[in-house]
């Protein structure tokens, strides 16, 4: 989290999931993690609302522009992934851990297909502003382990399960099936990231003897600002465990 360097970023996130999974890594976490991961110099990051316009994707420009925001939400991903594993992973065990860190690494692949796919059509993660307050929910969350779950991967990457499929077809119909594979194989995994979000959460609340439909709707309400509205991918969330009646906030 204390490396800037975009590429070497993504380097370390993979060396440290691979190095935990081989056994070389202590289950030790005596060093805090800080309140804000090292940013590069580029992107310039910009408040939402003051990001230019990015068209719907018809043109290049666009689907360059669109390119460029989606590797930017994996680059703060492996960040997010890296602080869940390290900020709760001393009281959430070896397991939480491991997945975690699982996560970091795919989020770092994520994170170089889509920066090589930007090299290939003449651009570059930097090369334009990209979103601040991506790291807004790692902050309101910080100081609780269900609060993180239940708004990182149960709401923001969950999203991101039912905007993917539009995004593919907006790739494929543009005849840029390269850039569709890659957010395919991107999808995948992240239902996988959901699905740990969601079983963690469930065995939280079950210590805490909680239900995790009232427990979640809490938290959500508490804790983050945005709508959580359909379209839903029903058959992505469903694999990931979030049921309807998760969702629905019912008991
Ligand atoms: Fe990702
Ligand atoms: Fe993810």
């Amino acid at each position: 989290m204390l490396t800037a360097e975009p590429e070497a970023k993504a380097m370390a996130a993979r060396a440290v999931a691979r190095r935990w999974h081989a056994g070389e890594l202590a289950f030790a976490f005596d060093v805090a993690m800080p309140d804000v991961p090292a940013r590069p110099e580029a992107p310039q990051l910009l408040p939402p609302n003051a990001m230019p316009k990015r068209g719907r994707g018809g043109s290049e420009r666009g689907r360059i522009a669109l390119l460029h925001a989606l590797c930017h939400i994996e680059f703060v991903a492996i960040d997010l992934a890296l602080d869940a594993a390290g900020r709760f992973g001393a009281e959430r065990g070896p397991g939480f851990v491991g997945d975690w860190l699982g996560v970091a690494a795919d989020e770092a692949m994520h994170f170089a297909l889509l920066a090589r796919r930007l090299r290939t059509l003449g651009s570059a993660y930097g090369a334009m502003p990209a979103h601040d307050g991506l790291w807004d929910a790692a902050r309101e969350t910080a100081h609780d382990v269900a609060a993180r779950l239940a708004v990182v991967p149960m709401v923001l990457e969950a999203r991101g399960l039912d905007v993917t499929p539009i995004t593919i077809e907006r790739f494929e119909a543009a005849g840029d099936l390269r850039s569709a594979r890659i957010l395919q194989r991107i999808l995948d995994d992240e239902i996988r990231h959901v699905r740990f979000g969601t079983s963690h959460f469930e065995r939280v609340c079950e210590e805490r003897d909680e239900s995790p439909p009232q427990l979640w709707k809490a938290l959500v309400e508490r804790h983050f600002r945005g709508a959580i509205k359909p379209p839903f991918n029903d058959s992505a969330r469903r694999k990931a465990g979030l049921s309807y009646e998760l969702m629905a906030g019912v008991a």
